[in-house]
């Protein structure tokens, strides 16, 4: 495979977007780009800077100066915001929320969407997110989108959730499941839906190499 091509995975949260990605990069010697970690940082930035999403003016300065970059790294890639590390700051669950909430704002989006297609107009890259396949890279050569029904979702956040030593009721896992999907598909602006031309991939019921083995095998 010499050719660089841009492959698009979306779908709802926890759906095997970003697990499934990374170990595709790594075997397609890829750069993944997790575009959830964008918005993820650009709603901590907000918290940091005290930024009111409602004041247009101050958010839109707050765009101009912020600086997201991603780092690869073997365990898993660094997100750096305004040069500080806050790759596990931004997984944490007031974040997640405020990430959602600041993903329906057509100003930070359009920043987002800048940033992804400068990072991947040289192809060699597969982004996870919401739009990939339906406004970011329209055009893309592969387009996925992944889902699974939401009580395997949740278990899956429920585990990670575990190994880190943190005990979450898996109701409320569900419900903010639930309640971030509904937001992240109701908003006006690029909300998540399946591009016409995506690949569906049922994950419920498989497990995370069958998963990269289906997408590895369709781009063979
Ligand atoms: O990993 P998880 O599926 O929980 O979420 P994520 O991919 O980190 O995304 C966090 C939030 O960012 C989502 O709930 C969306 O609101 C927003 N997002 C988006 O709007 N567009 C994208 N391309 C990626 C994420």
């Amino acid at each position: 495979m010499n050719k660089k091509f841009v492959i698009a995975i979306d779908g709802p949260a926890a759906s095997g977007k970003s697990t499934t990605a990374k170990q595709l990069a790594k075997k397609l010697k890829y750069i993944y780009i997790d575009t959830g970690a964008m918005y993820r940082a650009s709603g901590l930035c907000t918290m940091l800077q005290n930024v009111n999403l409602n004041d247009e003016a101050v958010l839109k300065n707050m765009l101009k100066k912020i600086s997201i970059k991603i780092e690869y790294a073997e365990e898993g890639n660094r997100i750096y915001l305004n040069g500080e590390d806050v790759s596990e700051r931004i997984r944490e669950a007031d974040i997640t929320k405020l990430s959602s909430q600041i993903a329906v704002i057509g100003m930070v989006r359009r920043k987002m969407v800048e940033l992804q297609r400068k990072m991947g107009k040289n192809g060699g890259v597969i982004m996870d997110g919401r739009d990939i396949g339906t406004v970011v890279f329209p055009n893309a050569d592969f387009k996925f989108f992944m889902i699974a029904d939401v009580r395997t979702r949740a278990l899956r956040r429920w585990k990670e959730a575990k190994e880190k030593g943190e005990i979450i009721p898996l109701k409320e896992i569900e419900e903010e499941l639930i309640w971030r999907d509904k937001n992240d598909s109701t908003r006006e602006i690029s909300p998540l839906k399946q591009a016409k031309d995506a690949i569906p991939v049922d994950t419920s019921g498989m497990t995370i190499e069958e998963q990269v083995q289906f997408i590895y095998n369709k781009i063979e």
